[in-house]
């Protein structure tokens, strides 16, 4: 048997960084949604772990034990596997990669072996962004990382294009960049996103944090975001995460399949388009 679990790409539609605790983490109020853009996991049971890397953007991901399907998988030793990690997404990107790579691999784990799925703080001790992968549907974010509250209603279908300037911008290097450490978060209450017009008006009042410092490190960033809002049927142009990747809102799918044709071509960038995903 062999199961395959989807580890879709990871936006942070909106990002405010709204404090620091005194181990140097930054609290963030975020609201999260999944794409179907994203990498794969296929795992068959094996007398031992172990990890090949196939896919478009396999080149670079390392192999030794700080790769993060083999550290989430050390969770569940228990549970050995032949694991094949499908790349599709660049990586130290900002839409969660290894993050989501690595919750993929623990609900294959637990799907091939019925086995649990390790403790909360265990999967917090593997990155930030591991738990609301786990969570894998839009969620708002809250503490470092650690508290989800998954949204009452199912954010809808809309389209996406995520587009990568192909620059590294490390996220411990932003977060230090940062300016101001306390900015308020989102409102208490959220109102219902159930369209595009309410969701482009509400995200359009909110911001991403850290997409000023990132640009400072990565001018780049500014360009991304500037093709994409000029793009027809563009609802927000924001940075997701740390950066360095930028996405675009559109009402539909085939809206974000002609913008992204309309940005593909310019040399060293990944253009993909998809949906938001329910
Ligand atoms: O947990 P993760 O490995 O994703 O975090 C990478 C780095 O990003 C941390 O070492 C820290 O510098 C920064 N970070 C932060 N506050 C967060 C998440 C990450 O300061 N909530």
């Amino acid at each position: 048997m062999t199961v395959r679990e989807f580890a879709p790409a990871k936006i942070n539609l909106s990002l405010h960084v709204t404090g620091r605790r005194a181990d140097g983490y930054h609290l963030l109020d975020s609201l999260v949604a999944f794409c179907s853009v994203g990498d794969w996991i296929l795992a068959g049971k094996a007398p031992e772990m172990r990890l090949a890397v196939a896919g478009p953007r396999a080149e670079g991901v390392p192999l030794g034990p700080e790769n993060l399907v083999l550290r989430a998988a050390g969770l569940m030793a228990g549970a050995p596997a032949a694991l094949t990690l499908e790349k599709h997404l660049p990586a130290a990107a900002g839409i969660g990669g290894g993050s989501s790579d690595a919750a993929a691999t623990l609900r294959a784990l637990s799907r091939l072996h019925d086995a649990p799925l390790p403790a909360p703080e265990a999967v917090l001790g593997l990155g930030a962004d591991v738990p609301v992968c786990l969570a894998g549907r839009g969620c708002r974010m809250g503490g470092i990382g650690e508290r989800i509250a998954p949204l009452e209603a199912p954010l809808p279908p809309l389209g996406v294009v995520l587009v990568n300037p192909g620059i590294d911008v490390p996220t411990p290097a932003v977060f230090k960049a940062l300016a101001v450490r306390d900015n308020a978060p989102m409102p208490e209450a959220l109102p219902p996103l159930r369209a595009f017009d309410p969701v482009v008006a509400f995200l359009a009042a909110q911001r991403n944090d850290l997409e000023a410092p990132a640009r400072a490190i990565a001018p780049a960033i500014g360009e991304v975001l500037a093709a994409i809002a000029a793009t027809k049927g563009c609802g927000l142009a924001r940075m997701s995460g740390s950066g360095a990747t930028c996405f675009g809102l559109y009402e539909t799918e085939a809206a974000a399949a002609s913008a992204a044709e309309a940005l593909r071509g310019r040399s060293g960038w990944w253009v993909a388009a998809g949906r938001i995903l329910p």
